[in-house]
């Protein structure tokens, strides 16, 4: 009865609202973890799911059995270390937490001598047993593993650039919070664009497309301080969990409203846009070949890269620091793989 109700709160929010369902596989890898445990739960209540499958290096079959209790019609099931390929058979979907987080002090770029053998071993498996699946990457440096992935998806032949995402949805979750939190209105009304990258000043949110920013626009200091929060909002959690880790439950969150929105593009929802970092020919004149913007979700992953569109000169100066922090990021992706 209490999922039930669940299921419809969950489904009556724009989060993560539910179309003409059509069950879809999705694989967790990484599902043991700090994000990976509370996005299965997330996963678990979204009614488009009809077959979750956990895998982690540790602990996945217990929190698939945890996890499969609930009562929502999907079928969960849990996979133990040498159990990846049967993890990812038949999926449509993968979403990976999967490697180390930071600790204080740490950039996103530290985590890179770790995390880029994970997703590159991953990847390649996910490449041989599920080509066709959409690629939901969460793990970090995500400027870095998106086109390490890519490369891993090309050199196994099957590389189609509209089903590899970077998961920078926590970017949007965090402006649009901020935001309302300055202005006293509801997030749910006063979405935010965020393009670039994600890691610090690769994060550029875009205030003055949302008409309820426009009084904080004009107040430079405090404009300021917006954008270097929405930057920089992840070392808030890093510093307050002291060594525990980074972001985790709003991080859940975000990657289920992510894969929520892939879900609906995928069941035929026609107008499903929200920004990712992903393969993209908007600033490949200035030799980024990835960058997150606004896409728009459809059956087969990105239907619709949509332009930057208008923007403030602060916005643009913005823009170009990213697009500098970008190309060394997604460089340092393609070295490591070549
Ligand atoms: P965690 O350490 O709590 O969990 C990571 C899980 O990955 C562990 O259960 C571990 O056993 C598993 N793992 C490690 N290597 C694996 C492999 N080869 N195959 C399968 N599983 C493997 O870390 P947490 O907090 O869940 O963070 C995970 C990643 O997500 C980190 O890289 C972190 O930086 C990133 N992250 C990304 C965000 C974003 O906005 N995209 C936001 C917050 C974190």
């Amino acid at each position: 009865m209490f999922a039930r109700n669940a299921v419809r709160t969950l489904t009556q929010t724009r989060q993560f609202s539910s179309s003409s369902a059509r069950g879809i596989n999705v694989t967790v890898l990484g599902a043991g973890g700090g994000i990976g445990q509370p996005l299965s739960l997330l996963l678990k209540l979204d009614p488009h799911v009809k077959n979750l499958n956990l895998y982690d290096i540790r602990g996945a079959p217990g929190v698939a059995a945890d996890v499969s209790h609930i009562d929502a019609a999907s079928e969960v099931k849990g996979f133990a270390a040498d159990k990846l390929d049967e993890a990812l058979d038949g999926a449509e979907v993968i979403v990976v937490p999967a490697g180390v987080p930071r600790k204080p002090g740490m950039t996103r770029d530290d985590l890179f001598a770790t995390n880029a053998s994970v997703l590159r071993d991953l990847a390649t498996t996910a490449a041989r047993v599920a080509p066709k699946a959409n690629l939901l990457i969460i793990t970090n440096p995500v400027n870095s593993l998106v086109p390490i992935a890519s490369r891993v998806y090309e050199k196994a032949g099957v590389y189609d650039p509209r089903r590899i995402f970077g998961v920078s949805t926590l970017d949007v979750v965090r402006a649009t919070r901020f935001l309302a939190g300055l202005t006293g209105t509801d997030p749910a009304d006063t979405p935010v664009t965020v393009v670039g990258g994600h890691s610090g000043d690769t994060i550029v949110p875009l205030f003055s497309q949302s008409p309820s920013a426009k009084a904080i626009l004009g107040d430079k200091e405090k404009y300021e301080a917006l954008v270097h929060r929405v930057q920089f909002g992840g070392d808030e959690v890093v510093q307050a969990k002291a060594g525990a880790g980074s972001a985790t439950l709003s991080m859940a969150y975000a990657g289920a409203k992510f894969a929520n929105a892939l879900f609906r593009g995928i069941s035929g929802e026609k107008g499903v846009i929200t920004p990712s970092f992903v393969r993209s020919n908007l600033y490949e004149a200035q030799g980024v070949e990835y960058i997150a913007s606004n896409i728009e979700l459809g059956a087969n992953g990105v239907e619709k890269i949509h332009p930057i569109g208008p923007i403030t000169a602060r916005e643009e100066e913005l823009l170009q620091v990213a697009i500098t922090g970008l190309k060394q990021n997604i460089e340092k992706g393609y070295k490591f793989i070549e």
